[in-house]
Protein backbone atom coordinates (compact mmCIF):
# COMPACT_ATOMS: atom_id res chain seq x y z
CA UNK A 1 0.00 0.00 0.00
CA UNK A 2 1.22 3.51 -0.74
CA UNK A 3 2.36 5.76 1.79
CA UNK A 4 1.65 9.54 2.13
CA UNK A 5 3.47 12.75 3.54
CA UNK A 6 2.76 15.14 4.91
CA UNK A 7 4.26 18.37 2.96
CA UNK A 8 4.10 20.49 5.67
CA UNK A 9 6.07 19.06 8.73
CA UNK A 10 6.83 15.79 6.90
CA UNK A 11 5.07 12.94 8.81
CA UNK A 12 4.35 9.58 7.33
CA UNK A 13 1.35 8.17 7.23
CA UNK A 14 1.81 4.07 6.64
CA UNK A 15 -1.11 2.17 5.98
CA UNK A 16 0.06 -0.78 7.44
CA UNK A 17 0.72 1.25 10.75
CA UNK A 18 -2.68 3.35 10.20
CA UNK A 19 -3.00 6.03 13.28
CA UNK A 20 -4.46 3.65 16.00
CA UNK A 21 -4.13 7.13 18.68
CA UNK A 22 -6.29 8.79 16.21
CA UNK A 23 -8.99 5.76 15.51
CA UNK A 24 -7.23 4.84 12.44
CA UNK A 25 -6.61 1.22 12.13
CA UNK A 26 -3.44 -0.87 11.28
CA UNK A 27 -3.98 -1.40 7.28
CA UNK A 28 -6.18 1.34 6.71
CA UNK A 29 -5.42 2.49 2.96
CA UNK A 30 -4.81 6.03 2.47
CA UNK A 31 -8.25 6.20 0.56
CA UNK A 32 -10.11 4.57 3.38
CA UNK A 33 -9.32 7.18 6.44
CA UNK A 34 -11.95 9.59 7.44
CA UNK A 35 -11.97 12.73 4.89
CA UNK A 36 -12.17 14.88 8.47
CA UNK A 37 -8.66 12.60 9.83
CA UNK A 38 -5.87 15.38 10.02
CA UNK A 39 -2.07 15.10 10.66
CA UNK A 40 -1.10 13.81 13.94
CA UNK A 41 2.03 16.07 14.34
CA UNK A 42 1.04 19.26 12.37
CA UNK A 43 -2.71 19.18 12.47
CA UNK A 44 -2.93 19.43 8.59
CA UNK A 45 -5.76 17.83 6.14
CA UNK A 46 -5.54 15.14 4.23
CA UNK A 47 -5.62 17.43 1.11
CA UNK A 48 -1.81 18.31 2.10
CA UNK A 49 -0.34 15.12 1.98
CA UNK A 50 1.75 13.61 -1.14
CA UNK A 51 2.09 10.15 -2.07
CA UNK A 52 5.93 8.51 -1.77
FE1 LIG B 1 2.05 17.36 9.31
Amino acid sequence: MTKYQCTICGYIYDPEAGDPDNGVAPGTAWEDVPEDWVCPDCGAEKEVFEAI
